[in-house]
């Protein structure tokens, strides 16, 4: 369902989708006014993440591939839903310069450690927290921002930080960065990135 005075957000997910269910939870809470899930898009048909927006009522749709044609298809399916704002949740492709500057401050990206720390190529999902641990910081977490041409090197929005426990695991760790950071920023950010493109839509 269209509503015009809240953004037409757009997820993209690659995998299980627990940001994903924190955003649905909270446009259901009411504490995102400024968004409007009407779209998941997923790099891989097997993500539950795609179950998660089915059972939610919303639209999804799979692109395979990858490069120029997948870039292709996901422009055409964002312009023909409107999309405003377009949120990597969990998403695994490195999208291309030409697309990003399409979408230049439209397009933000929840990533699990305190950028510049652990970031960039490589560095995505339970790698993350490997090389936290590897080195052993004291404090990890996790950070919204926009996306710009470089991989995670956009503007900051929000960071959150969480301590390191001594018998933590990558796993253990990464389960608390999601619980306790991601599910928590990733919604305010889309709050925040939302509302400043209305304010700009209304002008
Ligand atoms: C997690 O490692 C998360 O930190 C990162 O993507 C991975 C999968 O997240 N953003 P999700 O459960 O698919 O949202």
């Amino acid at each position: 369902m269209l509503i015009k005075d809240r953004a037409s957000v757009a997820v993209l997910v690659s995998g299980g989708g627990t940001n994903l269910g924190a955003l649905i939870k909270a446009e259901r809470q009411g504490s995102m006014p400024s968004v409007n899930i009407v779209l998941v898009v997923s790099s891989n048909s097997d993500a539950y993440a795609l179950r998660r927006a089915e059972s939610a009522g919303i639209k999804t749709a799979f692109i395979a591939g990858s490069g120029a044609s997948f870039e292709n298809e996901l422009k055409k399916i964002l312009r023909e839903n409107e999309i405003d704002l377009v949120v990597l949740a969990g998403f695994l492709k490195i999208l291309s310069r030409d697309f990003v500057f399409a979408y230049k401050g439209r397009i933000i990206n929840i990533h699990p450690s305190i950028i510049p720390a652990f970031c960039g190529r490589g560095f995505y999902g339970i790698k993350v927290h490997e090389a936290a641990l590897k080195q052993g910081v004291k404090w990890t977490g996790a950070t919204a921002h926009y996306v710009n041409e470089i991989p995670d090197g956009g503007e900051i929005i929000l960071q959150k930080p969480v301590a390191v426990l001594p018998n933590d695991t990558a796993e253990t760790l990464q389960k608390r960065v999601m619980e306790e950071a991601e599910h928590l920023i990733l919604p305010e950010a889309c709050e925040i990135a939302a509302k400043k493109i209305m304010k700009e839509k209304l002008k």
